[in-house]
Formats: C-alpha cells, structure tokens, sequence
C-alpha cells in the first residue's frame, strides 16, 4: 500500500475531478493502461479502482481523471491539497502487451473510458505513432476540457500534440456527430479517409455494449487491438475473484473466466467473449 499527499485535486464541468497525488516511485512504474485502487477512506469496506490518467517521473507525481458516480468518487471529491491517501498500484497489465506498437492507432472512448486512453494516445504520438482519438459523450455533458494544474486537459492536450480528435453525442450538438461513437467509426472507416489500413491497431475503454460494438465493426474490417475493462473490484490483488470477465482461450470457442484484476485490466479486444453473459454487463 503506498500512502501519497494530494498535491491537487480540481473540480472540472460534467461531474469530473482531476486528482493529483505525490508518488513518486508509483510515477516511474506507470504505463498507459495501468490502474489504482485507492482508499476512499474511513467507512469504506473496499477500495475504488481507477486508471492512471497521467504520471510525471520527473515530478514524482500522478493523476486520476475521476468522475463522481457514488459514495467513493464523491468521498474523492472532498480530498484538499495535503490530504493523505492511501492506495494500491499501479497494478494490471498496461496497453501494449499483448500487441506491437502500430504504425496508426484509433483509440475509442465511451465517457470516463478517455482516462486511460489519453494517457495512451500520449505516449503513442511520442513514439511517433498516428493517433486518432475518437470520443462518445452522454447527452449535453459537458466536456472534461478546464485548464488543470498542467495546462489544457484532455482534448485540448490531444490537440496540440497533433491527435485528430473525433467527437460524438447522441444529443445534438454542435461540432459533434450525432450517434454512438462506435457509428462516428464506422463512418470515418466506410468513408475510406484513413486509406490502407495495414499497421493500424484499435485501443478501446468504455461501457461494455460500447465496446462489444467496437470490437465487432473493426473485426469486420480485419481490424484488432486491445480493450480495457472496467468490472466492478474487490480486493484488486488477484485474491477474490470478484472482477472475472469471460476471456476466449483457444480457437475452438474454449473461453474462461480471467481476473481483470491482475489478468488484465487490458485483453486483446478479440479475445473477450463479448456475447457471453456471467459476470459482464
Ligand atoms: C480498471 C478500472 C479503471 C477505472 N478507471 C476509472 C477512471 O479512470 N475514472 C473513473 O471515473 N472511473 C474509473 N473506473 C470506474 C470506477 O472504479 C467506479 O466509478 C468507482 O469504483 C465508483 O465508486 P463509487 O463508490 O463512487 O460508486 P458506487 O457507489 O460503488 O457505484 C455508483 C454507480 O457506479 C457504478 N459502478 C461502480 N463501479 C463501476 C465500474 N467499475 N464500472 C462501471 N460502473 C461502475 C455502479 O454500478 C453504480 O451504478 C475504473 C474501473 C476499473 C475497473
Ligand atoms: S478484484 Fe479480487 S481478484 Fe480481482
């Protein structure tokens, strides 16, 4: 368990909070994919997962991009500059383990889902890799996009580092398509604008009907790449089982359950058994 000092902790539009905690050594081990579970404090039974959002070796510090959704993110919300906070991590296996490096990414987001991915979408463009960061948001939710501690947050950082960013909304609005993000893909794909598609891998976190539909429009483009799943956890280390998700293991439709925990919180996007029911949503 490491215990870390909030060194800042802002309220942003939409219900999301930027978190950022002094932890040096947890700076230097993170990766695009990684996560914390954190402590919400006193009262709380199990500790609350959540992606690294960004880490500063340098600085010795990391970020969590949180979105207050019930009692422990809200607990979160409360936490001043010199607070103490305890959590475990970083733990699971990051993006970019179970595939190379692609010469072209599409990432795809649902919501919160951007956390890791813009992490993700960073390190990429820094290893010279084409990013197109595609972004599905509820409704009239308002973007995640104040200035924090670090500058311009989010898609405005995208955007500066030269990632095309793609927006969508099932509400109308302007500068966004309108519909599911995986449809806002399946347009930019249909529409040929990306040219050849050899050396492009696709990168995807959000609800899991989002990603069901991800995962099936770019197999049907011969398209594959990791996901990062986002169950509910118990213990965070491996030990309960409380987080399985059904993951295929074999050509033959041989599937078992895998602990997102520590076996994941990334699969290969074909790998997840998407139809199968158990513990997934
Ligand atoms: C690997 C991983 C990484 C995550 N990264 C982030 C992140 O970067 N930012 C972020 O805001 N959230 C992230 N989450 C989701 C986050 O863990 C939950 O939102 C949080 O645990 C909710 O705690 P709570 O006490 O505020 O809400 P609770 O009172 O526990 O629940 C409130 C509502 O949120 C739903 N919920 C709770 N946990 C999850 C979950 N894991 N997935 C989907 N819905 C859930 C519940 O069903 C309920 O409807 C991540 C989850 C996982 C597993
Ligand atoms: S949360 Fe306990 S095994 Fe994953």
């Amino acid at each position: 368990m490491t215990t870390a000092v909030v060194l800042g902790n802002s309220s942003l539009p939409g219900g999301y909070g930027l978190l950022r905690l002094a932890a040096p050594e947890v700076a230097v081990s993170s990766l695009p994919g990684h996560f914390v579970h954190v402590n919400c404090g006193p009262g709380f039974t199990l500790p609350r997962p959540f992606s690294v959002f960004d880490a500063d070796p340098e600085g010795g510090w990391i970020e969590i991009l949180y979105k207050v959704v019930g009692a422990g993110s809200g607990a979160m919300a409360a936490w001043r500059v010199g607070d103490g906070v305890s959590f475990l991590g970083p733990i699971g296996r990051p993006f970019l383990t179970t595939l190379a490096r692609p010469s072209r990414a599409l990432l795809i987001a649902g919501g919160v889902g951007l956390a890791p991915l813009d992490f993700l979408a960073r390190f990429l463009v820094r290893c010279g890799t084409e990013v197109h960061f595609f972004l599905g948001l509820e409704g009239e939710s308002p973007l995640p996009l104040t200035p924090g501690a670090g500058g311009a947050l989010t898609l405005g950082r995208l955007g500066e580092l030269g990632i095309r960013v793609h927006l969508a909304s099932r509400g109308e609005r302007a500068g966004f398509f309108r519909g599911n993000v995986t449809d806002l893909v399946a347009r930019v794909l249909a529409g040929g604008e990306l040219g050849e598609l050899a050396g492009t891998g696709v990168f995807v976190c959000g609800p899991m009907a989002m990603m069901r539909a991800a995962a099936a429009l770019v197999g049907g483009y011969g398209l594959t790449g990791e996901c990062s799943l986002e169950e509910r956890m118990g213990c965070g280390f491996g030990g309960c089982a409380g987080c399985v998700a059904p993951v295929r293991i074999g050509d033959g439709g041989e599937w078992e359950y895998r602990r997102v925990c520590v076996d994941g919180p990334v699969f290969p996007l074909d790998r997840v058994d998407w139809e199968r029911g158990g513990a997934f949503r």
